[in-house]
């Protein structure tokens, strides 16, 4: 028995913040985001919205295309960086509780913008043993709850939004998820970090006024260690299973940054044809870009069942990961 992933939604919330934009709230210009990032335009959610209400609409998507019954949904996995809630309950019980499952496995993991691909690896596993049949795996986040926009370095990267997928059993190994692979390297764990309000700097107002419970990011040593660590573990994953690059449909890595992306699809010897580029349009919406990436190509008709997909992520820990899989919608 194999897993599959059988259908693909999303949801973008509907607030645009162009460059423009940042141009009245920061030291910054249209040129320099542009040419640095290749970010246009990102979506914001409403300030009544939590990371659940965005996780929700993408999951309702995913389960109509996979013409599922809610009912029949054994784990729900939601991957996130910003959930609703501090401690409990998690996210994924939220949603479950929205789309009216009822005894099915919910639980969140944080790996930040490698999450989608860490929750597809715990799906293929829940499968392959026998223990699920249908798991309902999401990435999402309202990065804009942990932006400071004050801060030029970080706040112009991030957007918000979900991605879900419904990974499902079949016997059909070229409609199978081949391989998995994630890793970390804690050494690394101040590149990307909210200081606050965790158990080592517990929420206070000195926390607040020092801003300690916003994201920060050593952007350019992230991007050095990103470049290097996306371009071996595509390597790693493709000769493992002896398949080539050539053999790749679409490549949808992680949307960081337009120059890591251009770069690890050179040294990949990937044409831009065949390249997944959301970042430009979404930002960086950390676990809920790979999703909101297939998504997007999957609405726009390039994106077919049976094609070959290699998916890849870095992310704050550090942790990174690759999957190569047939993609098994309709
Ligand atoms: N507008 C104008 N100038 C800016 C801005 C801005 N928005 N941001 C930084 N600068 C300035 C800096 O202050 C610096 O000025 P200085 O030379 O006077 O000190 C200069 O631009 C260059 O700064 P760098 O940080 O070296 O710029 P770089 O080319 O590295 O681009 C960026 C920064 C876009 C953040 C890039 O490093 C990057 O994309 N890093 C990787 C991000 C990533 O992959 N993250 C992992 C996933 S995220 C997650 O897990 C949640």
């Amino acid at each position: 028995m194999y897993a599959s992933l059988r259908s693909i939604g999303a949801y973008i919330p509907s607030k645009k913040l162009e460059n423009a934009d940042f141009e009245k709230m920061v030291d910054t210009s249209d040129e320099w985001i542009v040419q640095r990032t290749g970010i246009k335009t990102r979506y914001i959610a409403d300030a009544s919205q939590a990371t659940s209400d965005l996780a929700y609409e993408a999951a309702k998507i995913a389960i109509e295309r996979a013409r599922i019954a809610p009912e029949k949904i054994d784990a729900i996995v939601c991957a996130t960086i910003t959930p609703d809630y501090f401690c409990m309950p998690s996210t994924a019980c939220v949603v479950a509780d929205k789309l009216g499952i009822k005894g099915a496995m919910a639980f969140d993991i944080s790996a930040a913008c490698s999450g989608f691909v860490y929750a597809l690896s715990i799906a293929k596993s829940f499968i392959e043993s026998g223990m699920h049949q249908n798991v309902l795996i999401i990435g999402a986040e309202k990065m804009s709850s942990i932006v400071d926009y004050e801060d030029r370095t970080t706040s112009i990267l991030f957007g918000d939004g979900a991605g879900a997928a419904i990974i499902t059993a079949t016997d059909d190994k070229k409609r199978a998820i081949l391989d998995v692979k994630t890793a970390s390297d804690g050494e690394y764990q101040d590149f990307l970090i909210t200081e606050a309000c965790g158990s080592r700097n517990g929420c206070s107002q000195e926390v607040l006024d020092k801003k300690m419970h916003f994201l920060k990011m050593k952007g350019n040593e992230t991007f050095k260690l990103a470049v290097n660590t996306l371009t071996q573990d595509v390597f790693d994953i493709l000769q493992e299973n002896h398949i080539c690059a050539e053999d790749i449909d679409w490549f949808v890595p992680h949307q960081a940054n337009y120059r890591i992306i251009n770069a690890v699809s050179k040294k990949l010897g990937m044409s831009e044809e065949h390249v997944v580029l959301t970042v430009g349009e979404y930002g960086n919406t950390s676990a809920a870009s790979i999703p909101m990436a297939l998504n997007r190509w999957y609405e726009k008709g390039e994106i077919k069942k049976g094609q070959l997909l290699l998916l890849d992520t870095f992310g704050g820990g550090l942790t990174w990961g690759s999957a190569l899989l047939y993609f098994n919608g309709d």
